[in-house]
């Protein structure tokens, strides 16, 4: 089978110009502007089967939601070359786009002064469904998300949240077997956050969809998907089963003390030179294979009250990658 996405050596540049300070500066750059070039994404390539659900991880800025613009063809790649179901998404061909979706947590589709049902109403004839499936895919998908009594409400008298559910209506209507989420979870409450955590689930179990999402939220992505593809400055910097970035990474373990008396933090770090000593507290990270006989010794030579051990969860895993605490070369993209 082929694969639903496709992304080689994808390439975005941004032009923009700079603006200088004060009014002189905001003159000069009409006349002589300065301009800048960002290297948003600098040759991502991915494969996504039909019917993966994928993680899109990286920080701010990574270039992620470039990536997905590029993807359902909103922007022009600066270069590399990109197929989702087969079409070059930049061509923009209609057949595509009805089978496509794009959701982004911070920019809404539904017209703000209206009840979404008119913005539905009018999906329904941009994407020509018929009527007796409209109605059934509608009734769905307002009974699943608990939007029955929203939907006649102006979209802008909705909280947050319910307006987020409605524009997962608008983009799912017309069945997409593609569906691009960028941040869908962004600034809701940890309710609401869960609700669409379990409706996207549902969703792509049921129906199959592909789906790439983007999210800060940890959770989202560890409850959701199997793999991730994590990028920083527009480079991919893993592609893999959580399950291996996570035993990979983390395989330190963070052992906390607390002592019953103030110690001399020589007899400390003669044990553990790494440990960090902070009043009658002290920390210190070892490798997992050290832990158990680190722990036996801090215990039978210093007067300690209470020992902790603790796993660093999947974000500090992440954290690391970022801050260059593993050497990229070891993240397996070019094993
Ligand atoms: N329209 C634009 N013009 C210029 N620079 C942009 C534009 N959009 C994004 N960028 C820059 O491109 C980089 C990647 O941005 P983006 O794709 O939004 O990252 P992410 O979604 O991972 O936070 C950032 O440095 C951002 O400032
Ligand atoms: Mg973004």
């Amino acid at each position: 089978m082929s694969a639903a996405i496709e992304a080689h050596n994808l390439e975005k540049t941004y032009v923009t110009t700079k603006r200088g300070a004060g009014l002189g500066g905001a003159v000069k750059s009409i006349f002589k502007p300065d301009r800048i070039q960002v290297k948003a994404v600098q040759g991502v390539s991915f494969s996504i089967e039909p019917g993966e659900l994928v993680g899109f991880l990286g920080p701010n800025g990574a270039g992620k939601t470039t990536t997905l613009k590029m993807l359902s063809g909103i922007l022009i790649p600066s270069g590399g070359e990109a197929r989702v179901l087969g079409y070059k998404p930049f061509d923009r061909n209609y057949d595509m786009l009805k089978r496509i979706s794009l959701v982004m947590g911070n920019k809404q589709q539904l017209w703000w002064d209206l009840p979404a049902r008119d913005s539905y109403a009018v999906l329904k004839e941009l994407y020509e469904i018929p009527q007796a499936l409209y109605k059934q895919r509608l009734d769905e998908l307002l009974e699943i998300l608990e939007l029955k009594d929203k939907v006649d409400i102006q979209v802008r008298r909705l909280s947050l949240g319910e307006r987020m559910k409605c524009e997962l209506v608008a983009a799912l209507l017309h069945r997409p077997e593609v569906l691009f989420l960028d941040e869908p979870t962004l600034g809701l409450d940890v309710v609401s956050q869960k609700r669409i955590r379990e409706f996207l689930r549902g969703i792509h179990q049921e129906e199959g969809t592909t789906m790439i999402l983007t999210s800060h939220y940890m959770q989202d992505v560890s409850e959701l998907c199997d793999r991730v593809i994590i990028i920083d400055k527009g480079i991919v910097v893993f592609d893999g089963d959580l399950s291996v970035l996570a035993s990979r990474f983390g395989d330190s373990r963070l052992i906390k003390l607390q002592f019953c008396e103030e110690i001399d933090e020589a007899d400390l770090l003669r044990i553990a030179p790494s440990a960090k000593l902070d009043g009658v507290c002290a920390s210190l990270e070892v490798s997992q294979e050290e832990t158990a006989t680190l722990a036996a010794a801090l215990l039978s030579q210093l007067p300690v009250a209470d020992i902790s051990i603790e796993e660093p969860d999947l974000e500090e895993v992440i954290r690391r990658l970022f801050t260059g605490h593993v050497p990229r070369e070891t993240t397996g993209l070019n094993s």
